[in-house]
This record gives structure tokens, sequence and C-alpha cells, in this order.
């Protein structure tokens, strides 16, 4: 697909500390749509960076039909203008799944790689230098047909927008304080929970909140049916680390298809540790804490790539984690999925792939 360019009459200034970038801020000057009109995607273009025309009765406002991605792309260390996407075809495999669940129309793979390679290549400049920086990829897509039937739009609008991006807590690569959430469930089976949509993110909000509130930074949801088993961590997928094997929830519908996730494990296993994809239970965390036997525990994501659990908070009591330390398998698998994403170290599993 061709993409039509249209520039903003006035380029915007870059962020002045990338220090300070902090996460989802920092937009840049441009923006891609393609249209989805009469089971069609057409009009690929790039423009303006801007608000959207919608109507105030486009099908995603009211029903939520609505899916999304994160991605990221990186300076590489020896070259910084050369710029790298991780693991882009595993990004387009998940919309496409998301779009199947959501009852929206996917998009192929191609298309959707090409168009960020495209939208990237117009905001360069905005791709930050400085280490544990990136640019952060949100390509969305949302039903807009003006109807207020509750039915599959036949319209769509999917758009990809770029920000300059630091670290996603303001805690950086710190250990962080989790709330074990035993009411409020994340994903029931049948659900949409291995969708990426909107809901599933509006229905965290107030658990995390009031979880916020009690000065804890996440919480880590358990499973709907019984509330006893570990599923996700916030935004992200919860691993463990009990008597040196990683323990992490199994992909059966309620948990995300994480990029971070499945590169995380394929890096454990090649530094010779035991990943179990298994349901593990809230219990046998509290009990691995007692004995001593949980030496880790992190979270993995794309905003947020892999972070450290300090402390988790359940039914009233507090267990530290590795002495609210990063533990060193943790750091290990950072530094590695950092090193290849940024070419410190060779990316001998072709994840990067160049714009
Ligand atoms: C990501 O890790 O990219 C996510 O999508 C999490 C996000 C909702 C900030």
């Amino acid at each position: 697909m061709n993409f039509q360019i249209t520039h903003p009459k006035e380029l915007k200034p870059l962020p002045s500390d990338e220090s300070k970038l902090s996460f989802g801020k920092y937009f840049t000057d441009h923006m891609l749509k393609i249209d989805y009109l009469e089971n069609n995607w057409t009009n690929g273009r790039i423009e303006p960076y801007g608000p959207l025309s919608l109507s105030p009765a486009a099908l995603v406002l009211h029903y939520g039909q609505e899916i999304f991605e994160g991605m990221k792309a990186f300076r590489q260390v020896n070259d910084k203008d050369k710029l790298s996407l991780f693991r882009p075809d595993k990004n387009a495999n998940r919309f496409n799944l998301s779009a199947e669940r959501m009852c929206m129309p996917t998009i192929e793979e191609e298309v959707f790689v090409e168009s960020i390679k495209a939208v990237i290549r117009e905001d360069k400049r905005w791709i930050p230098y400085s280490e544990g920086t990136s640019l952060y990829i949100r390509p969305t897509m949302i039903a807009t047909e003006e109807a207020l039937g509750v039915h599959p739009s036949s319209e769509y609008l999917y758009y990809v927008i770029l920000c300059s991006v630091g670290s996603y807590f303001p805690e950086g690569f710190n250990p962080t304080k989790i709330f074990v959430e035993d009411k409020f469930v994340r994903a029931a089976q049948g659900g949409t929970g291995e969708a990426k949509t909107g809901g599933n993110y509006a229905a965290s909000l107030l658990p995390t909140k009031r979880a916020n509130s009690e000065g804890y930074s996440q919480v880590l949801w358990l499973d709907a049916q019984d509330h006893s088993k570990i599923e996700e961590v916030g935004a992200m997928n919860q691993f463990f680390v009990i008597d040196n094997e990683l323990y992490t929830a199994p992909l059966k519908g309620t948990v995300l298809r994480g990029v971070t996730r499945e590169s995380v494990i394929q890096l454990a296993q090649d530094k010779g540790y035991k990943v179990n994809e298994e349901a593990i239970t809230i219990s046998e965390v509290i009990e691995a804490s007692k004995t001593g036997a949980l030496q880790e525990a992190f979270g993995a994501g794309t905003a947020a790539s892999i972070a450290p659990v300090g402390e988790l908070y359940y039914k009233g009591t507090s267990y530290i984690v590795n002495k609210n330390q990063v533990g060193k398998i943790t750091q290990e698998l950072y530094e590695s999925l950092i090193g290849i994403q940024t070419g410190k170290i060779e990316d001998s599993y072709g994840w990067n792939i160049e714009i």
C-alpha cells in the first residue's frame, strides 16, 4: 500500500530533557491512517498528528469496538542512525487475533508492518538517544460507523501514533509494590482477556486506583473462577522465580499473548532455566515466600519491559520479595532483552527488523 504524505506546517520542538520523558506524553509530528470502507482497507495516508474527526455516534464511543498494540523502536548503540523495530510480526499477529475476537476486520501483516515503518521514517528524529529510552508505537483500530444499534461496525479507522518514551514506571527499573486483587477480576474464560482491547483496561482502573491509594503501584490479577491462580500484573505478564525455575500463567484465553513474555521465556530457556507455563496459585507463591523458595518476581510487557516486584500484599499481609532488591535472574533477563533490542548484544534470534 502507498501512503500519501502531508507534513505539518511547522514541526514541534523535541522534548528538551530525555531523562524526563516518562511514558506517553510526547507525541511526534505525524500519524498514519487507513480507512476500512466497503470491506476494503483504503486511502492509506500520513498526516500531521492531531485530533480525529468522528461522529458522536461512532460505534467505538458507545460499545467499545476498539483494539490496539504496543510496540517499540530503538536506535542501535553502535550506529545511532540505525533504527530497529522489535518483533513487529508478533504484534501484527496479535492485532489480528484481537480483531477477530472483537468482530473487526483483520489487516495483512505486511500492511501493518509497512505502515509502522512508513510513519517512523517521517518521525525518525523523535527516537531518543539515551539509554532506557525508545519510540513507543501505538497501532489502533476503532469502529467509526455512525449508528446506535448494537452491531459490528461496517467502517473502521486504523491509525498509528508514536511517542518518545523513557521509563513506564516512575520507579524506573526498581522493585514495585503489588496489591494482590482478590475481589475484582480482569478476565474470565470466554471473555475478552486475550484481546488487546480498551475495555479490559477500563475495567482495571477502579481496582488499580484503590491499590494506588494504599501505596501499591499495580494489582496482581487472579483468575475469575476461584480467585486463586495468578494471571497478569497490571498491564503485563507476571513471572515468578521459585527454586531457580520460572513460572508464568499459560495462554488459555484470559492472559495476553505478550511479545515480551514470549521473548523472556526464550531467553530464560536459552540461559538454561526451566520455564513452567502452568497455573500457579497465590497460595503456592505465599508458601514459597514463607519457605524462602520464592527468589524473584517480575512483570514483563512492551511498555515497561521488565519490571521487578519487591513486595506482594495479600489479604492484609505484606510479603517482601528478594529483600526488595532486583533479583539476579530478573537483571540478567532485562539486560539480555534490552541488549538485543538496542544492539548491545548480538541479535542471534533475528528479532530486530531494520526500519
Ligand atoms: C504495552 O506494554 O505496550 C501495553 O500495551 C501496556 C499499556 C497499556 C501501557
